[in-house]
């Protein structure tokens, strides 16, 4: 395991998500009320880019069938329209010095 620089604290507003890739992980960056937080990418129901979904209320929502996701650890706040339970999105650590954003991977 390692920290890997991904994001200018200044850089990123609240609501904004983006993804990279460290090492070998796709790996989602949020930002909300001033905190950072980052995930995997693929949405756990049908794999979908969650860098094209959206936060709304300090959640991550996955466009396509309305998943939703606590960018903190990663969880389950919402199933899928009209699914079962579907499995957590797993979390990274993330820190953030001297305006810049790390993430532990
Ligand atoms: S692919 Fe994300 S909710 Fe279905």
């Amino acid at each position: 395991m390692a920290w890997y620089k991904v994001a200018k604290e200044s850089s990123m507003k609240d609501g904004d998500l983006f993804k990279v890739k460290i090492s070998s992980e796709d790996v989602l960056i949020v930002r909300d009320r001033g905190k950072f937080f980052a995930t995997s990418v693929f949405c756990t129901h049908e794999n979908y880019d969650l860098s094209e979904g959206f936060v709304d209320e300090g959640n991550i929502v996955c466009p396509n069938h309305f998943a939703i996701f606590r960018p903190s650890d990663g969880s389950v706040v919402q199933n899928p329209e009209g699914s079962g339970a579907i499995p957590a999105l797993k979390s990274f650590k993330v820190k953030v010095e001297n305006g810049d954003v790390f993430v532990e991977a």
